[in-house]
């Protein structure tokens, strides 16, 4: 049996896989079990934010997998420890919760705000945390209640109760959603990944947060995809003038190992105490060595370079034959075509470049760095795919 063959028998069959199987690559170059190159237009669905084999990342990793592979958070750990205060020198937030996955970071960012409630308000006097239409959290059952979309409310109920939706873009549906005396916090992607790479308007988000500061309700933002430089910021809020109370991240924090970080601002700082919340492996020194390489190299002139990716794909996209319209920010791209998203993710893989849907579009999620005449490669690919 062949790895394909292998798979479909004994692993759960919870993913659509394409026929590819990577055996290794560098940078944003894959190399497939059959001997084809593929330029890689999703990064691992936004991980490999500097690309496969990175070697600062790699170095590091090894580094501490000779020292120490794991210890348990009953004791220190220094890349650990190193980590969580250069999230907290880069956002200004006070405290950082780490788990293994963005669904996790969510938990904990859910929980952060349900407790931050019960200390102020009282013991459940305040527990309904706000959503947007259309969002995406995660894949266990308080992140799926959390995800405004209907269609990941069916088969697993009860789901835990306590999630209010508004619809995006919605100020008036926000007022009233927060009105009822009873909400935690509101959590908002500030670009809706999954939910087909759409930007929140800003005035909305602004508005949404002036609001829940006056009724002393939190702000989480979802930056699972969105952070880490992906947006052309280190985090997509920055580019919307606010100041969350809760930051939530993983992806690309672990340059392909997993990681979910829970960045907490000064309200919140002292909520979690000793027993409320823990994670065996979260935390992990490799882990936390190889995420310190990323997070000190994503500067201003690293986002520039993103930047600067961005605007070609959008300048080559955007009026292409075939290509109705491009949304997103900085390497989080979403392309709308006029044929089936799908039809042109087989063609773009005929043609070398493997590339990701989102609801009704193609979404681009390349390495960060990636080498701009492959990107051009890739793009040109993607035009010809789109025809
Ligand atoms: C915005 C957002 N939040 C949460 C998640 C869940 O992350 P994970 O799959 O690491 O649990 C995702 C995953 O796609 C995401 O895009």
């Amino acid at each position: 049996m062949n790895t394909f063959d292998i798979d479909r028998t004994y692993v759960a069959g919870t993913y659509n896989r394409a026929p590819v199987e990577i055996v290794g690559g560098k940078g944003a170059l894959l190399e497939g079990a059959d001997g084809r190159q593929y330029i890689d237009m999703g990064s691992g669905i936004a991980v490999n934010g500097f690309g496969l084999g990175d070697e600062t990342w790699k170095e590091a990793v090894i580094a501490q997998l000779n020292r120490v592979q794991h210890a348990s958070n009953l004791y220190y750990t220094s890349p650990q420890a190193l980590l969580a205060k250069a999230l907290c020198q880069k956002t200004g937030m006070k405290k950082v919760f780490f788990g293994n996955s963005g669904a996790e970071a969510n938990e904990c960012a859910i929980k952060v705000m349900r407790k931050y409630a019960s200390d102020k308000y009282g013991e459940e006097k305040r527990p309904v945390i706000v959503t947007l239409v259309n969002s995406f959290h995660g894949r266990t059952l308080a992140t799926l209640a959390a995800t405004g979309q209907d269609h990941f409310h069916h088969s697993f109920g009860p789901f835990p109760a306590g999630f209010r939706y508004v619809q995006s873009g919605d100020s008036d549906g926000m007022r009233e959603a927060l009105a009822q005396g009873d909400v935690a916090g509101v959590m908002m992607e500030m670009v809706q990944g999954e939910g087909g790479v759409i930007p929140l308007d800003r005035q909305f988000v602004q508005e949404t947060v002036r609001m829940a500061a006056e009724c002393g309700a939190l702000v989480a933002v979802d930056e699972v995809q969105t952070g880490n430089g992906r947006s052309g910021t280190y985090f997509s809020y920055e580019q919307f003038g606010i100041q969350p109370d809760v930051v939530t991240t993983a992806k690309g924090l672990g340059g392909g190992l997993p990681i979910g970080a829970c960045l907490i601002g000064e309200k919140a700082q002292d909520t979690l105490t000793p027993g409320s919340h823990g994670s065996t492996f979260g935390g992990n020194p490799v882990v936390c060595a190889g995420a310190l390489t990323i997070v000190r190299r994503i500067d201003e002139g690293f986002l520039a370079g993103v930047r600067v990716r961005s605007d070609l794909i959008r300048q080559e996209l955007e009026g292409a034959k075939g290509i109705a319209g491009v949304t997103g920010m900085g390497l989080m791209l979403g392309v709308e075509t006029e044929k089936p998203a799908s039809e042109v993710l087989a063609a773009c893989r005929d043609r070398g470049v493997l590339v990701l849907t989102a609801k009704t579009k193609i979404r681009l999620l390349p390495p960060l760095n990636i080498d701009i005449d492959l990107l051009k490669k890739a793009v040109d690919a993607i035009k010809e795919a789109a025809k």
